[in-house]
């Protein structure tokens, strides 16, 4: 059904901003419409869609309108030139980075926080809300294995979640005084890290990136030595950051041996599972993660691997009066008072007014089921395996980083090739492949040679999509080899 707001201009009785019922409900008829039509049609749609900014300027750019628009004809360009135009995270064939599945039940939930405008930085803004967030934090307290005195917040997702972290832990082991502080983590740790840290004060030479083992993970031998020597030239070790599933290989660093050094040495220990602890909803996700209890704050990404829209993150400490301490917003002496069962969420974060983050999850957890959450996750799993097995049977392949929590690598090395070309190869088969928009895959770099990468956390995958972006890759592999070989013979 058409929807006239050209009604609204009409109508003088109505205060600005005011749209009558009806309109209102056929409105939100056309949006949920457009969005069904998106879930049930993703197969059909390309999964990568880049114009350049003048196309979209020619397309889109407009003045400020001073009147109602025609309803259809807004909603007929969104759904043509904006959602047509973006990479579909949320496609079943979208394997780069980290995948965003998303959830219809989620994105109600974002409808319904939104329409109802709730405020949740404080229980007096939003108690109800408040509350749900709190039990929405006790189970994920639960999965992630911390005592009963851990607190966290939602917030925008793994950067700052790691942000909310690191200043924790500058101001429990620092004292807030960045001089001179050293913070390790591995080679593989994500770079939203130093952002973080230039953001509290920190120069790149504070920050130590050390060499990951084998298998892409910290080596506790080589951060003992590392502490050692930096505190015989002076400096002041304070923080590890341990991966709860690296970006690049969904490595997980030795959390024990971690949390063990940590205590000694008297450090804060950190784990940005953003990508990888949300896999805590499965069993073997948590057998995987199984000590991440031990760490002292835990960052944990909903809109990953907990299936939410964007954005959710979620950040957790160990022991919640350190938290609450760093960020309260209170007067100074209110941080020393207990904390009530009641609390104002802006004390744990960096915003005062806040969004109900906790709702889509709750939301979604409460329709779908937990049991759907971690089917979801373990067939994420299988996923990854399949694609490894089937890898592992083409030839001129080779896994570079077997299934690891839904990420798995590989690389195209015929043995007539040297390393270096066949670098520049596998960026072409990538290159070539996502250009097709049948799928989207990345390559990175693990030992310094270039591999191709999938994550495959999208439940809605089948494994014929596995097959056909298998065999795409493997065949665009090929004649690319072909003509190389022609042009070098
Ligand atoms: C391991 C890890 N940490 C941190 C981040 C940053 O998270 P966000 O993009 O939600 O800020 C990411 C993002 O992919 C990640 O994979």
């Amino acid at each position: 059904m058409a929807v006239d707001l050209t009604r609204i201009k009409r109508n003088r009785t109505q205060a600005p901003l005011t749209l009558d019922e009806q309109t209102m409900r056929d409105m939100g008829y056309r949006v949920i419409d457009a969005v069904v039509d998106h879930l049930t049609d993703i197969r059909n749609q390309k999964v990568l869609n880049v114009k350049s900014g003048r196309d979209l300027e020619r397309l889109l750019g407009q003045p400020l309108p001073r009147d109602p628009q025609n309803f259809d004809k807004l909603m007929d360009d969104l759904e043509n030139h904006v959602f047509q135009n973006i990479t579909h995270h949320d496609h079943p064939r979208f394997f780069a980075f980290v995948p965003g599945p998303g959830n219809y039940a989620g994105a109600l939930a974002e409808m319904l926080t939104n329409g109802f405008n709730v405020f949740c930085g404080t229980w007096i803004g939003g108690a109800g809300a408040s509350e749900i967030e709190l039990i929405t934090l006790e189970w994920l307290r639960r999965l992630v294995g911390f005592p009963a005195g851990a607190r966290g917040v939602f917030l925008s997702g793994g950067s700052e979640a790691g942000l909310v972290a690191m200043a924790t832990a500058r101001n429990v082991k620092l004292n807030n005084d960045p001089k001179n502080a050293i913070v390790y983590c591995s080679d593989q740790t994500h770079k939203s890290l130093d952002r973080n840290l230039w953001l509290l004060g920190f120069r790149p030479e504070q920050i130590v990136r050390l060499p990951s083992d084998d298998q892409f993970r910290l080596q506790p031998s080589v951060l003992s030595a590392r502490i050692e020597a930096d505190r015989r030239a002076g400096l002041r070790p304070f923080c590890v950051i341990a991966n709860a599933g690296t970006t690049n290989t969904g490595s997980i660093d030795p959390l024990v041996d971690l949390s063990v050094i940590c205590r000694r040495e008297d450090l804060w220990l950190h784990a940005d599972g953003a990508y990888g602890a949300g896999a805590v909803f499965c069993e073997p996700g948590r057998k995987a993660l199984e000590e991440l209890g031990l760490v002292d704050s835990v960052g944990l990404d909903p809109h990953k691997w907990m299936f939410q829209p964007y954005s959710a993150g979620c950040v957790m400490v160990r022991n919640g009066f350190d938290l609450r301490r760093t960020f309260s917003y209170s007067a100074e002496y209110l941080k020393l008072i207990e904390e009530s069962d009641e609390p104002n969420f802006c004390d744990y974060g960096i915003q005062l007014t806040r969004d109900f983050r906790a709702l889509k999850l709750w939301f979604s957890l409460k329709v779908f089921g937990a049991d759907a959450f971690e089917a979801a996750q373990v067939r994420g799993m299988e996923l990854a395996e399949i694609v490894e097995k089937r890898m592992r049977q083409k030839r001129n392949w080779h896994i570079t980083s077997s299934a690891r929590l839904a990420v798995v690598t590989f690389r195209f090395q015929p043995s007539d090739l040297d390393e270096a070309t066949c670098d520049e190869l596998n960026r072409e088969i990538v290159e070539t492949f996502n250009g097709t928009g049948y799928g989207m895959v990345i390559y990175t770099k693990l030992n310094d040679r270039t591999v191709i990468r999938m994550c495959t956390i999208n439940p809605r995958t089948r494994d014929v999509e596995i097959q056909q972006v298998l065999d795409l890759l493997d065949h665009i592999a090929l004649s690319l080899y072909k003509s190389l070989i022609g042009r070098i013979a």
